[in-house]
């Protein structure tokens, strides 16, 4: 079966362990097991925890502890309306694996994690594009979904808060959404993994489980909560959904390991204060991003609302790959071309990374930047 290469994926293997400033990262400052525990607070003595655990498949939806401490995210959802899944990438996989058929109809916005265009493609569906424009603050456009529609569609597919770009879909615009999926009884697939980063307002948007029957919530331990070496992630609707996605999940997952169920648990069980910990650096590093788009002669972006990435315009007459790698070869820094994930001309970088990288790696492009400045002429 033919699938095209997972751009951004392809570009994160070849350098992410081979630059000095890792901008490209979309994970806020990834925490270590320890500071886990510290910020848990509690007197765990987590390695005697793990010693007495008998290393079983676990529970093989997830343990009821777990689905029920991610079900506390959702306004309507109970523990079976969760499924425990490998990362939001396995759940976003077993979604389309699950739902999509050679000749359906997927409407995705772009840009877009490529999971939600090249799967359903791969497996023969055809792909309707949403442009998420500048224009619009890289909203999607009520209408253009509308024209989308014309010919119906199995699902549409949204990732909110947006990688790349960082625009939120508010509720009113999900709600709108969620209008036109019921008149043409689509299934909406919601990628929620940067759910709980909001720059203002509740940290959390609505998520589309909790606003329609059809809706599907994927999200993970990767992003908001700073612990994606658990490989821990979640499909969250309703139990008619989830029986058609476990029927498919028993073939390539059974379950997920007992140890990262564990850890999750924790995690979530203390998810203020991760929240706390990570909203302070978010905020604190939109503000060195900002000041920084802002001060450079030849970049441009519109800023984002949540997230952990801003694409960012640059001026200059080079393409996006070869503009990344000469950063990183003059100053170890690593951005994502925009033509990994369809939008040439632009960069996407990663700004939740630790503050000292990210301050220091800026300063390091302004002083190339600085000597390229002819390139734009
Ligand atoms: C929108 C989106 N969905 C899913 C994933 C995969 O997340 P996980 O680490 O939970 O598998 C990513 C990772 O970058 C992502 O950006």
């Amino acid at each position: 079966m033919h699938i095209d290469p997972f751009g951004i994926e392809m570009w994160m293997n070849e350098y992410e362990d081979n630059c000095q400033f890792n901008l490209a990262e979309t994970c806020i400052k990834p925490m270590t097991i320890n500071e886990l525990l510290q910020l848990s607070n509690k007197n765990i003595n987590l390695g005697e925890e793990i010693a007495e655990m008998k290393m079983t498949y676990g529970e093989i939806k997830g343990s009821v502890r777990l689905r029920s401490n991610i079900s506390s995210l959702f306004e309507k959802q109970n523990e079976d309306n969760i499924l425990i899944t490998h990362g939001a990438v396995g759940a976003n996989s077993l979604v389309y694996h699950s739902l999509i058929s050679c000749g359906d109809i997927v409407v995705s916005i772009m840009p877009n994690y490529q999971q939600h265009y090249s799967i359903p493609a791969s497996l023969g569906a055809e792909i309707k594009v949403v442009k998420l424009l500048p224009n619009k603050n890289f909203l999607p456009d009520i209408d253009h979904i509308k024209d989308a529609l014309r010919s119906g569609a199995k699902l549409i597919s949204l990732t909110n808060p947006n990688n790349p770009t960082g625009s939120l879909i508010q509720e009113d615009l999900l709600k709108r959404i969620v209008e036109l999926a019921i008149a043409h009884d689509s299934y909406i697939l919601c990628d929620e993994v940067y759910r709980g980063t909001n720059q203002s307002g509740s940290a959390y948007t609505t998520s589309i489980c909790d606003l329609y029957e059809k809706g599907i919530s994927t999200g993970s331990m990767s992003k908001t909560y700073s612990l994606a070496g658990l490989r821990l992630g979640w499909i969250a609707s309703s139990r008619d959904i989830l029986e058609q996605i476990f029927r498919h999940r028993d073939y390539n997952t059974i379950s997920v390991g007992m140890i990262n169920d564990h850890c999750a648990c924790l995690a979530l069980e203390n998810r203020e204060k991760i929240s706390e910990r990570n909203m302070e650096i978010l905020k604190k590093n939109i503000h060195i991003l900002d000041e920084w788009v802002n001060q450079e002669p030849f970049l441009s972006y519109i800023k984002p609302n949540g997230g952990t990435t801003a694409l960012v315009k640059y001026d200059y007459n080079i393409s996006s790959r070869d503009f990344c790698t000469e950063i990183l070869n003059h100053t170890g820094v690593l951005f994502a071309p925009g033509s990994t994930m369809n939008m040439e001309g632009w960069v996407r970088i990663g700004y939740a990374n630790d503050t000292r990288i990210l301050r220091e790696g800026l300063a390091l492009v302004s002083r190339y930047l600085s000597n390229i400045k002819p390139l734009n002429t």
